[in-house]
């Protein structure tokens, strides 16, 4: 079955080698770090998580924050250990080219597509309302049709803010690193500055009881099925919030402050040292941010009983409630250039997934062309900057995490489950870093991520089935015959 033909390692690896295709190799551990904490925290634990506490979990977001962090942990270990056997760029993608076939890879990619695109275009929206709150404090105010927020037809700073990045993401990858070392330090500060200043407002009361009980829902919307977790669908509790199943929902939801560490390893080939650094990267850029969460949503909840949580810019909103208005400034200051970094971080692993596709002809080959001067896939980046700024100025916001969410916790399900197989297939491949106990562990981790995805609502489902069958079709009519494992059949990896 020629969908399931997979490309060897050795020739992902030789087509790096290719002049016109290759990145220029700068990145050291501390880089690739700084990268991974760069794209990780974001939206995520800047309003996601109030959010969470509020509608879904109250106290108990802090467990959501430890599930979805071991669900991160497990399918951590398993990039890790891909990252240092196949140190190429595009990730899971290309991880599972080499393993579970083209087919595999091109749902991969198109759920990393997903997670990036989607992501980035997400994070943009959160900028742009932290954005559009600070300038209000300087007095200035946009119209609501180009503002930020539900009336808005057009979310000019959202737009703007791509834009902008998108023209320094194709300038090259080295200049952004250095920008986003000051970005990333800034955005660190604020996530210290929020727990050390939060701790003296904190009332332990607040925490009490630290898991609500399950209750029906009643904000809007809260008894629609589309809104309902398939599992409590499946299970026939529909509309309930708060409870054990309140943690895991909003565990699914705060999944996406953990997203980005799989990032790291689409810059593989622009590492120095790849298969000594990516799991560094990788597995450092996890741990800090996991105790920064649980440390930032004990403080939120302690500050401000939960049904008083603020849905919007909660952790600014929480100091304003506690009386330190220009504490509340100053994290929103700090939000705006904290989310700046994550949506650039995301917009280059965008890149560097359609890149590897590209080079693959599974999307036209001509993307792939690095420009001579700037070392970076110029036309690639244009057309994904323009793609994520019109989404980012043109849907509602707060509407598409989850489906962020459903793309990366797919693509983890397929990486963790290709572990075990290329060991099987590949046992010759030097590893530099082994994941514990496969498959064990392994199985584990994609049995883990498919219970999150079943605690996601079914309209999320849904959109994410659509989005799939598009990325069918694009296969199907396009990727399959132009692929270059088709044209050069001798590069295909045969099974003896
Ligand atoms: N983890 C990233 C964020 O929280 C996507 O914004």
């Amino acid at each position: 079955m020629s969908i399931f033909r997979t490309k060897s390692v050795e020739t992902s690896i030789a087509h790096t080698d290719e002049p016109e295709h290759q990145l220029k190799k700068s990145l050291t551990a501390v880089d690739l770090t700084v990268f991974g904490i760069g794209v990780i925290i974001g939206a995520g634990i800047f309003t996601v998580a109030g959010t969470a506490a509020a509608t879904l979990a109250g106290p108990s977001v802090t467990l959501s924050f430890v599930i979805a962090a071991i669900c991160c942990g497990f399918a951590a270990l398993c990039y890790a250990e891909f990252a240092s056997t196949v140190p190429v760029a595009g990730s899971a993608y290309t991880f599972s080219y080499a393993t579970l076939g083209e087919i595999v890879a091109w749902i991969i990619g198109w759920d990393l597509l997903l997670e990036m695109m989607l992501g980035a275009s997400v994070v943009a929206q959160g900028w742009a309302a932290y954005a559009s709150a600070l300038l209000q404090t300087f007095g200035i105010e946009l119209p609501a049709a180009i503002g930020s927020g539900k009336e808005s037809h057009f979310d000019i700073l959202a737009f703007g803010l791509i834009a902008v990045l998108t023209i320094l993401v194709s300038v090259g990858i080295k200049e952004s690193m250095r920008v986003n070392l000051v970005l990333v330090a800034i955005k660190l500060a604020i996530v210290l500055f929020v727990i050390i200043m939060g701790i003296q407002f904190i009332n332990p009361a607040n925490w009490s009881p630290f898991i609500p009980p399950a209750a029906q829902s009643t904000v809007e919307g809260g008894g629609d099925l589309l809104k309902t977790p398939l599992l409590q669908a499946i299970t026939g509790s529909t509309g309930m919030v708060y409870g054990v199943g309140g943690v895991f929902a909003a565990a699914a939801l705060v999944f996406f402050a953990y997203i980005g560490f799989d990032v790291v390893a689409t810059t593989a080939e622009e590492a120095k040292n790849p298969q000594r650094d990516l799991p560094r990267g990788i597995i450092a850029s996890l741990i800090i941010c996991t105790f920064l969460y649980i440390a930032v949503s004990l403080v939120l909840t302690g500050m401000v009983h939960y049904d008083h949580l603020k849905t919007e810019a909660a952790l600014a909103a929480a100091f304003t409630d506690r009386g330190a208005a220009w504490m509340g400034a100053v994290i929103a200051a700090g939000a705006v250039a904290g989310l700046t970094t994550v949506v650039m971080t995301l917009m280059i692993g965008a890149t560097r997934v359609t890149f590897a596709m590209s080079r693959d002809n599974l999307l036209p080959g001509r993307l792939a062309r690095i420009n001579p001067k700037t070392g970076t896939p110029v036309l690639l980046t244009v057309l994904i900057g323009t793609t994520c700024a019109l989404v980012s100025a043109l849907t509602p916001i707060g509407e598409l995490e989850k489906m962020v969410n459903i793309g990366t916790l797919t693509a983890f399900i397929l990486v963790s489950l290709a572990v075990p197989v290329l060991r099987k297939r590949r046992p010759d491949l030097q590893r530099s870093f082994k994941v514990p106990l496969s498959p064990v562990m392994p199985v584990l981790s994609a049995v883990i991520c498919f219970y999150l995805t079943l605690n996601l609502d079914i309209e999320t489902w849904l959109r994410f089935i659509i989005w799939m069958a598009l990325g069918f079709v694009i296969y199907f009519f396009y990727g399959h015959k132009h692929s270059r494992l088709h044209r050069e059949p001798e590069l295909t990896y045969f099974r003896h």
